[in-house]
């Protein structure tokens, strides 16, 4: 039997109030639409459409040869998104599981059991439901003496007595893909809006066909996100069940309410997260490492042993043992080498560093290649811009870079170099050279005196006591 999926994700998001369309607004920073998607490939299902509408390219570019797209022009329901994908899907045979793009925690082991269930009941159409203590907002499940389903009542639509029921539509639903075609052809634009309700296919369905229903126990896995407040609660059970996962398995976490870790992030064991640490995008922590406090890692790779302490490190390696912090950022292809220590207020861009090498505090290090055991002192800069374009500095191996150098880019530094503080270097240094680039100091024997005032004199009053 084939299974297909069809998203629907051509909405506006109006409860939400922001510029992005509804589907597209991150979690942890990834787009809602993309968690759904992830579940969906891990889960037997065989093919996903996804209707699209409302700043489609949005949508599109995030699902970029990931799925096929049907297009809803306007979006007048869910019922109405649901027949735009009759281009795409209407001519399959087999189960078509619907979802709603707004549901960004449901899970393949969720969407497996629904279609095994609809498969084993030999249903036409079975409805997901689940319960909430306060189902607001939701549409109700309307069943009959019988407690067979009847139909589904939008929450605004409801009387005071359907207000009370506190099982809901999730807005999942598998049915035959062939009954789902015919009936939405059936669907009446609502009373009370100008939209067409996919609801609706329940109370059209259930005289002639098997109508059954399916409810989740867990009703965190399927609930809606309709305005920013419903994005923070999903966000904190997302954070509550990744880091639940994560310190069962070995990951010691302190403080772990103030801890998120983003859906494909990878952890070893023996690994402590510090307070107020977020790692997200395609990251990996090795066995042994200390993260945190205060700390960011986008798309990291941190290698066993690692420190990182008050620090933010986006798109970059940090290798074997290195230690980061307090206040490092490390950004763009930053590829720090194993046993480095990257200190205090120091940025590194779009840069290499060999073994060993160092860079304590207040320095920046950019588009540079930088062999092993070199020492940047306090204040050393590679001057990579020169207002107009970038440019790359070499290092070698064994250097040894004084305090408050500017190595001004292009520029290339030799193995065993010694370079003096306060030196702008801008030619290039051969190895073995130590360079000095700097004036000669003046010494002006006594004459201090002459522009140094005691307390309460203007340095005239100074000079004039002096030459009496
Ligand atoms: C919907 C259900 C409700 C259910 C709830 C579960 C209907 C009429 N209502 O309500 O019974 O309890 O979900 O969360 O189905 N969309 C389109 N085109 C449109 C309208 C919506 O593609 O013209 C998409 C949206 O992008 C969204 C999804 O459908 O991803 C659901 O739309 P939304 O407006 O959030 O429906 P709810 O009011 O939450
Ligand atoms: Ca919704």
């Amino acid at each position: 039997m084939n299974k297909h999926a069809l998203v629907l994700a051509a909405g506006k998001g109006t409860r939400m109030k922001t510029k992005l369309p509804k589907c597209a607004f991150p979690i942890h920073k990834k787009p809602m639409i993309e968690y759904i998607i992830e579940s969906l490939e891990a889960s037997s299902i065989d093919e996903t459409c996804v209707v699209v509408g409302h700043q489609r390219k949005v949508i599109e570019n995030i699902l970029d040869g990931r799925v096929s797209f049907a297009y809803q022009e306007k979006q007048l329901g869910t019922g109405h998104a649901a027949m735009a994908a009759e281009d795409v899907l209407g001519k399959k045979e087999g189960t078509t599981l619907i979802l709603l793009g707004d549901m960004p925690l449901i899970d393949e082991t969720t969407i497996d059991n629904i279609l095994s269930t609809h498969e084993k009941l030999n249903n036409d159409l079975t409805v997901v439901t689940t319960n909430y203590l306060d189902p607001s907002g939701y549409g109700r499940i309307i069943r009959d003496k019988y407690g067979k389903i009847e139909s589904i009542v939008e929450d605004k639509e409801c009387t005071e007595e359907q207000r009370n029921i506190q099982e809901v539509n999730t807005g999942i639903y598998a049915i035959d893909n062939q009954y789902l075609f015919e009936t939405l052809k059936h669907i009446q634009k609502s009373a009370y809006r100008d939209e067409y309700y996919l609801t609706d296919i329940v109370h059209l369905m259930r005289h002639d066909y098997t109508v059954g229903t399916y409810t989740i126990r867990d009703n965190a896995i399927v609930m809606g996100v309709n305005d920013l407040y419903a994005i923070s609660i999903a966000e904190k059970v997302l954070r509550d069940s990744i880091n639940r996962e994560f310190m069962k398995s070995g990951v010691s976490m302190i403080n772990p309410e103030t801890i998120t870790i983003g859906h494909n992030v990878r952890i070893e064991e023996n690994v402590t997260i510090y307070p107020n640490t977020t790692i997200t995008g395609e990251s990996t922590i090795a066995e042994g490492a200390h993260i945190g406090p205060n700390t960011e890692i986008h798309n990291g790779i941190i290698h066993k042993g690692v420190t990182v302490e008050h620090s933010l490190i986006h798109d970059s390696v940090v290798h074997e043992r290195a230690t980061i912090g307090p206040f490092a950022h490390l950004r763009n292809n930053a590829h720090i080498g194993r046993d480095n220590r990257i200190g205090n207020f120091v940025e590194v861009k779009k840069s290499t560093t060999g073994a060993n090498t160092k860079a304590s505090h207040l320095a920046y290090i950019g588009d540079t290649t930088t062999g092993a055991n070199v020492n940047f002192g306090c204040g050393s800069i590679t001057v990579n811009y020169d207002g107009k374009e970038k440019h790359q500095t070499d290092i070698g191996d064994d250097v040894f870079i004084g305090c408050n150098t500017n190595l001004v880019a292009p520029i290339s530094v030799g193995d065993n170099v010694f370079i003096a503080a306060g030196s702008t270097v801008t030619e290039n240094v051969p190895s073995g050279a130590l360079a000095i680039a700097r004036n000669k100091q003046i010494n002006k024997a006594d004459y201090a005196r002459n522009l140094i005032k005691p307390k309460g004199q203007t340095v005239e009053d100074a000079k004039e006591d002096k030459t009496e």
